[in-house]
Parts: structure tokens; C-alpha cells; sequence
């Protein structure tokens, strides 16, 4: 499965790890249900004419692309979703055909290289889910400086922390805040993950080339 990124993908099934999402009441089946309503929030107050999105370790776009498949303005964006493993890409990428999201591009390799976005950034609409709880704090951090030239001026950054990384939830807020974007939504502590949303008050800076911005290490 990993025969194009053999050392970059933690030893993890993340084809497998998805199935979470099929158990009703499990923290992912909750947390889906936050995120695609974050998402459609993005959405609702995004300004008229084309929209953009970029969505990263997008896995099989069980977030996105349902939403946008049902969205008014679903016709308007274009993006892309970067996931590395191929069997969960063909997943999203099926979805997508199925839908007839023809300006969604799904792409198989490393989100943490940025060229990736390129066409796509700065966007509306930027989803950083499951990303956060697999990288290290560093990482963290400098992916919310990397959230500036990714997200339009007044774009929202849509994010997660597991159960096992929730009380780093209020640090990372204060990251973005620092960062210049406003906070949006912020999940209740109680339910076992984190879901904010956090939206662009800057103007975004001219994406840097060909920098890889995160290790993926997986828990
Ligand atoms: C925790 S899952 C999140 C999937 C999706 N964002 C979601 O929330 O449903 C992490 C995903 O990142 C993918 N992944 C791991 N390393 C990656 C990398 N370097 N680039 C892109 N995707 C990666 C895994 O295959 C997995 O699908």
C-alpha cells in the first residue's frame, strides 16, 4: 500500500482506521458530524462567485466531500485533497466522480508539500482534520503559520485533536489567534475530541516553494 512513500506514512492502517467512522456513537462518527458542520458554516458565509479549498491527509474525504455533494455552493469550489495512502485516495477520488464534483481534484502523496496547493491557495475553505494529533507540537505550530498563505482573508481553517490531544486544544487556539484569525468554533471539551474553526483576519502571504512542512508520525 505504501510502496510510493514507504518511509513517509507511520506504521499505521489508515485504510482500516476509517472503519471508526461506520461504529454510530464512536468519537469519530461525533466528531464527523462537527466538522461537516463546521464545514458547511465555511460555506454558508463564503462571499459569492468561485470558491477554493484545499483539505490535507484528507483520507477518504468522509468529511468534505458528502458536504459539498450537498451544499448550494458545492458547484463553486475548486480544491484538492491530498491523501497518501492509494486505497484510501481511490475511495475519495470514486466519491467524488460519483457526485460529479468536477472541480475537486484528489490527489495521492505528501500533504506536507505545499507545492501541492498551489493552484488552490489561498482558499475558503482550508481542512486540517486528523492532521494535528500525528505530528509533533513543532509541527503543529508551524502548520498555523502555514495556515496564513494558505487561507484567504476572511477563509476559515477547520481542525481536530483527538481524545488522547485535547487539552493541547486551548494552546493551538492561541496559536491562530497569534497568527491573526479569529476563533469561530471551538468544540465542548467533553466530548472526547476537539473541533475548532478558526477564520483569517490577514492577508495571506505568497505560499513559500517546494518546503515540506510536517513529519507525519502518527500517535
Ligand atoms: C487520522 S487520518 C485523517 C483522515 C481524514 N482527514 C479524516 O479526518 O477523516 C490521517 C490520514 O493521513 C494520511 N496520511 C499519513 N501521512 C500522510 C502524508 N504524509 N500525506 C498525506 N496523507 C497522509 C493517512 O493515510 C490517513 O488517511
Amino acid at each position: 500500500m505504501t510502496a510510493r512513500y514507504p518511509d513517509r506514512v507511520a506504521d499505521r492502517d489508515w485504510h482500516a482506521w476509517h472503519l471508526a467512522y461506520d461504529e454510530p456513537g464512536s468519537d469519530l462518527a461525533r466528531r464527523l458530524v462537527v466538522v461537516q458542520g463546521r464545514i458547511r458554516c465555511a460555506l454558508d458565509e463564503a462571499p459569492p462567485g468561485p470558491l477554493r479549498l484545499i483539505s490535507m491527509v484528507a483520507g477518504q474525504g468522509r468529511d468534505v466531500i458528502p458536504v459539498l455533494a450537498t451544499h448550494s455552493r458545492g458547484g463553486d469550489i475548486a480544491g484538492c485533497l491530498v491523501e497518501i495512502d492509494p486505497r484510501n485516495a481511490d475511495i475519495a477520488r470514486s466519491a467524488v466522480h460519483n457526485v460529479g464534483l468536477t472541480g475537486i481534484d484528489v490527489v495521492t502523496g505528501d500533504a506536507a508539500e505545499l507545492n501541492h496547493y498551489r493552484p488552490y491557495a489561498p482558499a475558503d475553505v482550508v481542512v486540517m482534520c486528523g492532521l494535528f494529533g500525528n505530528i509533533s507540537e513543532a509541527d503543529i505550530r508551524r502548520m498555523v503559520g502555514y495556515a496564513i498563505p494558505l487561507t484567504k482573508r476572511g477563509g476559515t481553517v477547520i481542525w481536530t485533536r483527538g481524545r488522547q490531544g485535547a487539552h493541547m486544544a486551548p494552546t493551538i487556539c492561541g496559536w491562530f489567534i497569534d497568527a491573526g484569525f479569529e476563533e469561530r468554533h471551538m468544540s465542548d471539551p467533553t466530548g472526547g475530541f476537539r473541533v475548532g474553526a478558526h477564520r483569517s483576519c490577514v492577508n495571506p502571504t505568497p505560499l513559500p516553494e517546494y518546503v515540506t512542512a510536517f513529519t507525519f508520525v502518527g500517535h
